[in-house]
């Protein structure tokens, strides 16, 4: 048996081989996940000098050679944290990223004094932005859409372990919520908007996100995100919010498009990495 702290500095090792990014973070939680405990509980027992049994050994050592071969992290642990909640993930979801947290901001700042705001989420994946946003703004009317059958499923079960009362509807966000056009407050959405032949270098991204989830449709990447916004756009009321995620290279090209399409108060948004990351736009009236 090996101590924590030997056994997190072998596991770090063993992904820095592997170029993975981050290498001693995702060890530490692997063995965190091995042994079914907390990060925190993890460090009590590094610095108490513990042991981890040799069922947890073995199971760490299985977790690092799947690591290795970048499968990724959230799909070993079977979670992913996204603002204050957890979601299940797993081949057939995309794994929702820190960055568009952004884009949860962005809503919350506009139904923050609507009780009674109703927003959709077009292209839901693993409903990480519907349910943050019903988890913070309890009072909103918040659905879920999502055309990949494997993702909508991932997407209802998160809503049901979670407790979360969100809509989650399968078909596809361009004729989404037929006979609720001009109702809504928000209409927000993380579109596949990767340019279409530029594959992502990342193993994790190029080999488990579904490429449904990925790519936007055209050269540019934006021909389904300009579909979505087309269905947001009659599906808001006037004055009501176009929330959208984008890669960091459409910060010019998908606002302008949003101008040209009729759209006022067209405005981009940086992240947290200071990328352009969501634009945000109102239905004029
Ligand atoms: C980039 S992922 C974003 C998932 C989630 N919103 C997030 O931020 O983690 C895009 C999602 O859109 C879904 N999708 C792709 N085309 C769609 C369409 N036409 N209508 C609805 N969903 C679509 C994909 O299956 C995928 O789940």
């Amino acid at each position: 048996m090996t101590e924590v702290r030997a056994l997190l500095a072998s596991a770090t090792e063993r992904l820095t081989r592997a170029e993975v990014p981050s290498a001693a973070n995702d060890a530490q939680l692997l063995l965190a996940h091995a042994w079914d405990i907390s990060v925190g509980e993890l460090q009590r027992r590094r610095l108490l000098g513990d042991e981890p049994p040799e069922p947890v050994e073995r199971r760490l050592v299985d977790l690092l050679e799947q690591r290795a071969m970048r499968v990724p992290l959230q799909h070993l642990t079977g979670m992913a944290p996204f603002r204050g909640i957890e979601l299940r993930v797993g081949p057939g979801v995309f794994v929702p990223r820190p960055e568009t947290e952004l884009l949860v901001d962005l809503v919350l700042a506009e139904v923050g004094d609507r009780p009674e705001a109703q927003v959709v989420d077009l292209c839901t994946g693993s409903g990480a932005i519907a349910l943050a946003i019903k988890h913070e703004a309890p009072s909103a009317t918040v659905d879920a859409v999502e055309l990949d059958p494997m993702a909508h499923a991932w997407a209802a079960r998160n809503a049901e372990l979670l407790g979360l009362d969100v809509q989650v509807l399968q078909g596809p966000a361009e004729s989404a919520l037929p006979g609720r056009e001009g109702t809504l407050d928000v209409v927000v959405s993380n579109p596949p908007y990767i340019p279409v032949g530029m594959v992502p270098i990342d193993p994790e991204v190029r080999d488990h996100d579904p490429e449904v989830a990925l790519y936007g449709g055209s050269e540019d990447g934006l021909r389904i995100p300009l579909d979505v916004a087309r269905r947001a756009h009659a599906l808001l009321q006037p004055g009501g919010l176009l929330v959208m995620e984008h890669a960091d290279s459409q910060g010019n090209s998908l606002p302008a498009a949003l101008d040209h399409a009729g759209w006022s108060h067209v405005v981009d948004h940086l992240d947290l990495a200071g990328r352009p990351r969501a634009v945000t736009a109102r239905r004029p009236g």
